[in-house]
């Protein structure tokens, strides 16, 4: 297994627009888009790490000494971790070759073989869908499309194709429909409605994910969609600059729709602290995405797999301390909100 130090230090050789800084908090790559940052004014990737960083977790040992267990079910794959790596429809984000098939291949293999699931792009270029619906045959059960917000019509021919791959699941991404960085170059992802929503779920049999997700009215129909599960997140601030954070709305879509859907967040989240307390306010999973580049960049799959064994790690002892011992045992008393002024 890889060090992740040594991860971090081959990929400042070989990333592009990316500081790879010790901590990944969105500060460095501010507004850069294209590139890893967030829509001008560039600061929604850090607004979400801060998010993260003011909660607090409660220490409380009074817990029986026994192993704690990290496993749960997702879309009936049993994972190691309640862990899903990010999308990333187009590397040349982050390199001047466009290495899209090569990353999801990696990330593919990585979530396989740690027990994760890796969800993967339509990106721009047709070879990147087919390439990772290849990967995900090669390696069953643990691959999600995430498909942009198309034109329906669009969208259902990408569905028809995914539908008979070992994909685990599909989802569809609203909030791409704030990319202007795409729109500029006449790619056109737009909004949809829970009509739109209910009909791309009619092409598909398998959980139906609506990612994209930041107000619980959105939730709410996202639920009347048919959605299997939601991911909260406003894109890593790529979408519209001043949202809240993502930690900062997920106790009222909690509130909304738990157990109505599964709830997935994303944004900023970086350490297997920052999971125990998305997990403890009422979240099934998260997803994490720039660090997954950054870990690729710096080792392939193994450096996928290096991050993921330190989130292991940090997630677990974390779990210890605050006195769980499974996933059923998280709950809001073992976190500290901020105040609101
Ligand atoms: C370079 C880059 C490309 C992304 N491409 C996609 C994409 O194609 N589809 C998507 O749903 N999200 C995409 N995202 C958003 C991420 O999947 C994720 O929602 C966001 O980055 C928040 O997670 P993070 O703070 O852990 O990075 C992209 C993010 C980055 C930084």
């Amino acid at each position: 297994m890889m060090d992740y130090t040594e991860v971090l230090e081959n990929a400042r050789k070989t990333i592009l627009n990316c500081k790879v800084c010790p901590e990944c908090n969105g500060l460095a790559c501010g507004n850069t888009l294209p590139g890893p940052g967030s829509k001008a004014p560039g600061n929604g990737a850090h607004d979400n790490w801060k998010g993260w960083k003011a909660i607090k977790l409660n220490m409380d040992t009074f817990a029986p000494d026994i192993p704690v267990n990290t496993e749960s079910v997702l879309f009936g794959r049993t994972c190691s971790l309640p862990l899903l790596t990010g999308p990333i429809g187009s590397l040349t984000q982050y390199s001047r070759e466009d290495v899209t098939v090569a990353f999801n291949d990696g990330v593919i293999q990585a979530a396989f073989e740690t027990g994760i699931i890796d969800c993967f792009g339509d990106g721009l270029a047709p070879a990147v869908l087919s390439g990772a619906r290849d990967s995900a045959d090669k390696y069953p059960g643990c691959a999600v499309p995430v498909l942009n917000p198309l034109p329906n019509e669009e969208i259902r021919k990408k569905i028809e194709l995914l539908e008979d791959s070992a994909t685990l699941a599909l989802s569809v991404v609203v909030d791409s429909a704030g990319l202007s960085h795409w729109k500029s170059k006449g790619f056109g992802p737009g909004s949809k409605t829970v009509e739109d929503l209910k009909y791309l779920k009619s092409f598909t049999k398998k959980p139906f994910i609506i990612k994209g997700i930041m107000t619980p009215k959105a939730a709410e129909q996202a639920v009347e969609a048919g959605a299997d599960a939601i991911i909260v997140s406003n894109h890593g601030g790529r979408a519209l600059p001043e949202t809240p954070a993502t930690a900062e709305v997920l106790p009222e879509i909690v509130r909304a729709v738990k157990g109505q859907t599964t709830i997935i967040v994303d944004g900023g989240i970086r350490h297997g602290s920052d999971m125990v307390k998305a997990l403890a306010i009422g979240a099934d999973a998260v997803l994490i995405c720039r660090p997954f580049a950054v870990a690729w960049f710096g080792g392939g799959a193994e450096g996928v797999k290096t991050y993921v064994e330190k989130l292991r790690g940090e997630f677990i002892d974390a779990m210890y301390m605050v006195g769980a011992r499974s996933l059923s045992d998280l709950n809001p008393d073992m976190v500290r909100l901020p105040r609101l002024s």
